[in-house]
């Protein structure tokens, strides 16, 4: 006869507990040792060695770790790993809360099912919800291909929630591994997307697809890379060298952003060293055409070593990026000089056009610093649609409502001084060096057609030309015209630069601003 041991209640109890601690085991294992072994292989790291670097030591809390697919054609029942291939929870970076999801390329390479879609999107809802920024570390095959269309559902209800998000909270998009089709578009959607150096790409059809329909061979690298997407395309906001590399900037950039778009930003009081504002008056160089680096100058006025630039490499003749004055966050908009003169392109407009909506979104005050000879011209710049993208950076700037301060270094000419958020577009203080030449054109420009008949048939007409050109630019190649228009409202000494700023982000500080009730408007995309 059955005897009930004494310790019954014991065992079923040990049975409880093993069953959850085998269980969170088992959750661990992602796709077995064997796939772990070839991720580090390849140079790259687990899902969860990801997290741990990117965020505080133990502070990473997981959820949804028992989940699995529920798909059973292609023998798939036979195969349900905990997790579904994506490790999702939150955790905290310096001490604020983030969401985070990372996929686990281990687990049928990382490749997005209904499950997995399901996970991220329930850390993206809590995400918006909490107010807390989201962050997603990439690495997968893209679409399920045993799923079907359930795994392209899941796309679509990522891409749907990435667009809710959108200056609600701050989403970035860490490219850890190939992130191919469709599945491109959620970092897209986001505000930044890093990518590491060697082991990340990014492409709507890959190699293999390329060469089949146009014929075209081409590497992973070449084709989607880092180098292409820092580069050439503007879709990688910053590169890491490593992964290491990659997730610590992931943590830099996040210093500089709010949780939320009704949260204060983080400031820094740390780098309160500044630097010697005299040398300032030396960097500008005599001759106006003569180039020379617009970030030496941001170097000096800023929080010593505080700026973080953006799309460092892409549309180089335009510069952007998170920068701190007085600890406080800034977002940076300047010409360079260095590159096509600083003219402004058709990239270059869409770079610093997007970047503006963000710190707009974000309640982060834009500081623009303006050395800008016009619109690039050229057959280029005209066909690929200069007049639609230069269209965005008026419009960025003029709807834009948060704190805007302007700095005329030397250059602001025509199209070119309006666009660079001159008092027209709302900008709140407009401050310009005496080296400042705010004008229709170039002085030598502007005398050639103004003085074309005087000078047709004289002896000397270069001689005459010089002449025209200096007396011009004692008239307009100055401030003060603006200013006494009202249109600078200040000109200042440079080294007077950085009080300036601070003092007007002070007094700017508790700005209000109404728009016109509507919908939205319609950006010119
Ligand atoms: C299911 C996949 C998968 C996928 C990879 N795997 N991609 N399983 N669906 N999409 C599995 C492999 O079968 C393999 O399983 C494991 O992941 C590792 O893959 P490998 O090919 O061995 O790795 P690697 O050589 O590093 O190559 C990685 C890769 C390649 C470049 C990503 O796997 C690949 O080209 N995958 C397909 C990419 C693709 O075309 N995806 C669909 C895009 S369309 P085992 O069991 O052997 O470990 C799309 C539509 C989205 O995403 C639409 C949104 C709008």
């Amino acid at each position: 006869m059955y005897q009930r041991p004494e310790n019954l209640n014991e065992i079923q109890e040990n049975n409880i507990f093993s069953t959850l601690h085998d269980r969170r085991r088992r959750s661990k294992e992602g796709g077995g040792k064997k796939r772990i072994e070839n991720q580090h292989k390849k140079g790259k790291l687990t899902a969860r060695e990801r997290i741990e670097l990117l965020v505080d030591e133990n502070s990473f809390n997981e959820i949804d770790s028992f989940v699995t697919h529920q798909s059973t054609k292609f023998d798939m029942a036979g195969t349900k790993p905990y997790g579904d291939g994506v490790v999702t929870g939150h955790a905290k970076i310096s001490g604020r809360t983030i969401y985070v999801y990372s996929q686990d390329f281990t687990v049928f390479g990382g490749s997005l099912g209904r499950a997995q879609a399901t996970k991220i999107c329930k850390v993206m809802d809590l995400a918006i919800k909490t107010g807390n920024p989201i962050i997603g570390l990439l690495d997968s095959g893209g679409a399920r291909i045993q799923e079907g269309v359930a795994s392209l559902a899941g796309y679509g209800d990522i891409f749907y929630r990435n667009t809710q998000a959108s200056g609600v909270i701050p989403q970035i998009s860490v490219i850890l591994g190939p992130c191919a089709g469709g599945a491109v578009y959620s970092p897209a959607l986001t505000d930044f997307v890093l990518m590491n150096k060697e082991n990340s790409f990014m492409f709507v059809t890959g190699p293999e697809v390329v060469k089949a329909v146009t014929g075209e061979e081409i590497s992973f690298y070449d084709l989607g890379g880092s180098n292409v997407h820092s580069s050439i395309t503007g879709v990688c906001h910053l590169v890491g060298e490593t992964e290491e590399d990659t997730l610590d900037l992931v943590r830099k950039l996040m210093a500089y952003l709010p949780s939320n778009n009704l949260n204060d930003t983080p400031s820094d009081q740390h780098l309160l060293d500044v630097n010697t504002q005299q040398n300032l008056r030396e960097l500008i160089p005599a001759e106006e055409d003569e180039p020379y680096d617009m970030k030496s100058i941001l170097g000096i006025i800023v929080d010593s070593d505080s700026f973080l630039e953006l799309q460092e490499d892409w549309a180089k003749n335009i510069i952007i990026g998170f920068s701190r004055l007085n600890g406080s966050t800034v977002g940076i908009v300047a010409n360079q000089p260095l590159y096509l003169g600083g003219a402004i392109d058709f990239n270059a407009a869409d770079k610093a056009s997007r970047f503006i909506r963000f710190c707009d979104s974000f309640n982060i005050p834009i500081l623009t610093f303006v050395d800008v000879p016009g619109f690039l011209p050229g057959i280029k710049q005209e066909h690929e649609g200069i007049i639609r993208h230069g269209a965005k950076l008026l419009f960025a700037y003029s709807e834009a409502t948060v704190p805007k301060i302007s700095v005329i270094v030397r250059k602001a000419y025509g199209g070119a001084y309006i666009v660079m958020s001159s008092k027209h577009l709302g900008t709140d203080v407009n401050l310009a060096w005496p080296t400042a030449q705010i004008a229709v054109m170039g002085s030598e420009g502007a005398c050639r057609i103004l003085y074309r008949s005087k000078l047709i048939g004289v002896d000397n007409p270069e001689q005459i030309l010089k002449e025209f050109t200096e007396k011009f630019k004692e008239e307009f190649a100055n401030p003060y015209q603006a200013a006494e228009l009202g249109y600078v409202d200040k000109v200042i000494f440079p080294e007077e630069t950085r009080n300036e700023i601070i003092v007007s982000l002070s007094i700017l500080r508790n700005k209000r601003e109404q728009t016109p009730r509507r919908k939205h408007g319609i950006f010119p995309v």
